[in-house]
């Protein structure tokens, strides 16, 4: 867990971010008391058990027990290793890394060479759009009903008519061909050199969240095949792990708790420049999960709209259960045939578009209407067939009361007998406890933490009066169980070297999982005691912890005095009956 970077750093970066704003950047939080709670994102659940507390710079999940520091937090919802979490929060704190050695530095640099020569390609593109070699791509922009703002919010670029126009462009600014040719804008020519991969065509930078340009979508400006050409996957750019145009919608998501997905650019940017702003474009490809977690951060809601030719698709109906899986809410809409979101809004207006979103249908009731136009569920086969492309939909739901209720109203629709289609959902998972699966909550860990003990280190934790004070009676021998010692050793030697006590440090420094739940569980763990209470508590807790030991010794002793016995060894039992005694005294004493 410690890595090369020096503890004073992590310490300083620890000091300077606030858990709070860590995690609300990826998650709705919810005031609660002095602590957020949100529904936890490493575990399937409905109501929140993921708290976060800002006085200790911690969260804990009762539902989970994953717990720890912002650290952690990036760690486990980005899946980033340690130092890749470091690096993230220390962006964000302003504190400079000393450059580590175990650090691959070729590796970093070339995705930030690749994002700034993206960025330089996309200020490039920009610019020929508004000169005048670009003046028929804007012509044609415009014509489309995109205006000026929207082409300088999105940065839309124009590639020029040339072989070389980038090429010579980026060359003049010293940038590598071996780079260039990494990002993707170029392709080598038969015979030696290069040439640039987009020409004639109107731009579309494709930026991440953070603003950074992963890539480029093509158009073409007349209706000559291929109509779009895109940049291929590059270091920087994973197609599949990104939205077009999430950066700029991502607050409208958030503040309309629901998220419009689109196909297509100009899907996006008509409703978008419109004023439907909580929109993002999939780029015409199968959603994936890293999509729906993308989106997850800003909602549980998803409005599909469908173009009027894809909108009967089976298979793009599929791609939505990934939304089910992560256990969000999907509803579709599907434009009338010949039309999409782009072509609708410049027909009928946003206001129809906004009117078709509201009225969505969520996706058992959309998939349910799709089968009923291709099979006849009057006849058993069409039944057959119906129950088991929405048992495949059905069985993707993880909760088991909307399991049980879509089951029932499938029964219902088609006419049959719940019991069979239980039947058929056990064959189609062929592992029927998925389908059988309860409540998360079953899945529930405990610590298994004496509570005196776990009392005790709240306590320390909380109160550094209380700690200094009551320092000098209290051993970490005392405590019986190992990892609640190991804890008190390091609270008692932060003392002594005068640094504060803070959890998020602590769990830090001990750097071991177990250890790192206990000190979270317990921090919010009854969080509403009042000065007096703590005060009597400890007092209470550590009288506990000695008689607590003793009776534990006297187990202990107990056991051994039996082996002994057993095995004959007089003068053992002997030492062992006299330590017996002498505990039992002593207990009496306390
Ligand atoms: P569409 O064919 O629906 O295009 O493809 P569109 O977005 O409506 O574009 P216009 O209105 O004709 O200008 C949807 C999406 O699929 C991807 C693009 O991302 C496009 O926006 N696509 C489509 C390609 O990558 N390549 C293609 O050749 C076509
Ligand atoms: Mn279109």
């Amino acid at each position: 867990m410690k890595g090369p970077i020096p503890e004073n750093i992590l310490e300083d970066i620890l000091g300077k971010i606030d858990i709070v704003e860590v995690v609300s950047g990826y998650l709705p939080l919810k005031k609660a008391g002095r602590n957020f709670k949100a529904l936890c994102p490493f575990h399937h659940e409905k109501t929140p058990s993921f708290m976060v507390s800002p006085d200790r710079q911690i969260f804990h999940c009762f539902g989970c027990n994953e717990s720890g520091n912002a650290f952690k937090f990036l760690m486990r919802y980005e899946r980033l290793e340690f130092p890749e979490a470091v690096e993230l929060l220390a962006k964000k704190a302003g504190v400079i890394l000393p450059q580590t050695s175990s650090e691959d530095p070729k590796v970093a640099s070339l995705s930030t060479q690749l994002y700034r020569i993206n960025e330089l390609t996309a200020l490039f593109y920009e610019s020929r759009l508004n000169s005048t070699e670009g003046a028929k791509a804007k012509d044609y922009l415009l014509k489309r009903g995109i205006t000026e703002e929207t082409i300088k919010t999105l940065k839309i670029g124009y590639a020029p008519e040339k072989w070389d126009a980038l090429i010579t462009y980026l060359r003049a600014k010293s940038v590598p061909l071996s780079l260039i040719e990494k990002a993707g804008l170029i392709l080598p020519k038969e015979n030696g050199g290069y040439y640039d991969r987009f020409r004639n065509r109107v731009i579309f930078p494709i930026a991440d969240i953070k603003g950074r340009f992963l890539g480029f979508g093509a158009r073409v400006l007349d209706n000559t095949l291929p109509k779009y050409i895109n940049s291929p996957e590059s270091p920087i750019y994973t197609k599949g792990k990104n939205l077009y145009g999430l950066g700029s919608s991502r607050d409208h998501i958030r503040d309309k708790d629901f998220v419009v997905i689109v196909e297509g650019y100009l899907d996006f940017l008509m409703p978008f420049q419109a004023g439907l702003k909580n929109i993002v474009a999939s780029l015409g490809t199968a959603l994936t999960q890293e999509q729906a977690r993308l989106l997850k951060r800003y909602t549980q809601n998803i409005v599909m709209i469908y173009d009027g030719d894809s909108a009967g698709e089976l298979a793009a109906l599929r791609s939505l259960e990934i939304f089910i899986e992560e256990e969000m809410s999907v509803k579709v809409v599907s434009l009338p045939q010949g039309s999409d979101p782009d072509t609708f809004v410049r027909k009928f207006g946003i206001e129809k578009l906004n009117e078709e979103v509201s009225r969505a249908v969520n996706i058992f009731d959309y998939k349910i209407k799709v089968l009923k136009t291709r099979y006849s569920h009057k006849e058993v086969e069409g039944k057959a067939k119906i129950s088991s492309h929405m048992l495949e939909t059905i069985s993707k739901f993880k909760n088991a009361v909307l399991k049980s209720e879509y089951m029932k109203r499938l029964a219902e629709e088609l006419d049959i007998r719940e019991d069979a289609l239980f039947q058929e959902a056990a064959k189609i998972n062929n592992q029927r406890e998925r389908f059988d699966s309860v409540s998360p909550l079953a899945q529930r860990k405990t610590l298994n933490i004496n509570p005196t003990e776990r009392m005790l280190i709240k306590l320390m934790l909380e109160e550094s009066e209380l700690i200094h004070r009551i320092k000098d009676s209290i051993n970490p021998a005392d405590f019986i169980d190992e990892r609640a010692s190991r804890i008190v050793t390091l609270m008692l030697d932060f003392i002594e070297q005068g640094k504060k006590i803070e959890a998020s440090l602590l769990i830090h420094h001990l750097g071991d999982e177990e250890i790192s739940k206990i000190i979270c569980e317990s921090m919010f763990l009854q969080d509403d005691l009042t000065e007096k209470n703590r005060e009597m508590l400890a007092n209470d807790c550590i009288k506990r912890l000695r008689t607590e030991k003793i009776k534990h010794r006297k187990q202990s002793l107990h056991e051994q005095i039996k082996d002994a016995q057993d095995s004959g060894d007089k003068q053992k039992l002997e030492g062992l009956v006299q330590e017996f005694h002498t505990l039992i005294k002593k207990g009496e004493g306390t």
